[in-house]
């Protein structure tokens, strides 16, 4: 259904390249002539891109070939792992820090440092995003976080500190930990400031996500969706996409994907935060009980409560149905993507199968699978065998 551009605005790229190598005149005439068409402040219409800050954002959507097939809907995901940190997690990164600055919180080569709790893409995107603007990061994060996120944040040039898994109760947990840092930076220091980004509570991010993740897939969809589907960590993408493109597409539904022991879908479902693996001694892990990074949740946070009444439905998914997608997307479609992103497809799968054929469906590629290869990839099993997995031996 839709008319995808990459290869046109490719061509034209070539096109204007060899127009500005060779008459920069001629160039200056079609920007004039083309400009009544473009909006004044559309990205795209650059041909240089100044900096990371540059890059955030206008991420493609892209047809999912196998599941369109399968389901007879129209399955579409926002390629987020390609923003230049590799999640949607710039955004808000940019977002967070650029608010701070226009309320003269921080100020950049001043000394000032950003510090976060996170356990995920979040702190590789400070990280990078506060070197492109001259700022330091300070990442807590709990001690059994993967390897490769904590080797890209050091190469970042972040401090990295590593707490031990504690419930959010705990003083010691790695988001009240960074909390605490920036404020013993503030009372330590008269010369730089600590800013603690708080991207669970910081409105920014659910903000980034309503300004431009919701206008762009308006934008690339041409307003034609039946579904937006996702999962909720923060809860920022669900709430500022869903509250942007709910007044303005007319009958869209928005859908949570929600993993194993999250609370989220009872919480959508029945309007309680529980979730069966959290009865008393059967809790096995320190946070969400699943193999999944990054999405899942057992408190509500305000980014997620913003958001919350626009949205319509949720979907479980188990891990074994997400490491079963996962390698279906590899050996289907060459989509290597993290775990979030499988179960936001699971997801997707059992929504078309239960709306029929015919829907257009759009989710979130978060990150790639290479953030999750110590982890949830190492349980995925061998991929490229002989027999392929079929979606129905996928859903459970
Ligand atoms: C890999 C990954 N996917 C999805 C999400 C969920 O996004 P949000 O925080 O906007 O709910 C996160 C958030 O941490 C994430 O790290």
């Amino acid at each position: 259904m839709l008319q995808c551009s990459p290869s046109s605005s490719l061509l034209l790229g070539l096109a204007l390249g060899i127009l500005v190598s060779s008459a920069p005149s001629l160039l200056s005439c079609f920007r004039e002539s083309s400009s009544k068409d473009q909006s004044e402040n559309d990205p795209d219409s650059d041909f240089i891109k100044h900096g990371i800050p540059d890059l955030i954002g206008h991420t493609p959507l892209m047809q999912i070939q196998s599941l369109s097939a399968a389901t007879g809907c129209t399955i579409l995901a926002k390629l987020e792992l390609a923003n230049p940190g590799g999640s949607a997690k710039d955004r808000i990164a940019l977002a967070i820090i650029e608010h701070a600055e226009q309320k003269g919180l921080i100020r950049p080569h001043s000394g000032d440092v950003v510090y976060e709790g996170t356990s995920g893409s979040t702190g590789i995107s400070l990280a990078m995003v506060c070197r492109a603007k001259g700022y330091r990061a300070h990442i807590c994060l709990p001690s059994d976080t993967s390897v490769e996120k904590i080797n890209l944040l050091e190469k970042l040039g972040a401090v990295v500190e590593k707490v031990p898994p504690a419930g959010i109760v705990d003083k010691r947990q790695y988001v009240n930990m960074a909390r605490t840092r920036a404020a013993q930076h503030n009372a330590s220091s008269s010369t730089s400031r600590g800013l603690f980004a708080d991207q669970f509570e910081n409105e920014a991010n659910w903000t980034a996500h309503y300004n431009h993740t919701g206008p762009e897939i308006f934008k690339q969809t041409q307003g034609k969706l039946d579904v937006f589907i996702t999962g909720a960590g923060t809860g920022g993408t669900i709430s500022g996409v869903s509250r942007f493109l709910k007044p303005r597409v007319p009958g869209l539904k928005v859908v949570l994907a929600d993993p194993q022991g999250s609370g989220l879908f009872n919480k959508i479902k029945r309007g309680v935060m529980f979730d069966v693996v959290e009865r008393e001694g059967t809790r096995r892990r320190h946070q969400v009980d699943t193999l999944v990074e990054g999405i899942g949740i057992n408190r509500l946070t305000k980014n997620f409560a913003v958001g919350s009444a626009f949205i319509d439905d949720a979907v479980r998914v188990t891990d074994e149905e997400a490491l079963a997608m996962a390698r279906y997307l590899v050996e289907n479609d060459g989509i290597f993507a993290g775990s979030s992103s499988a179960v936001n497809f699971v997801a997707a799968v059992k929504y078309a199968r239960k709306i029929g054929p015919g829907h257009t469906i759009v989710t979130v590629i978060c990150d790639s699978g290479a953030r999750h290869l110590s982890k949830f990839w190492k349980d995925a099993g061998s991929v490229g065998g002989e027999i392929g997995l079929d979606l129905d031996s996928i859903l459970k």
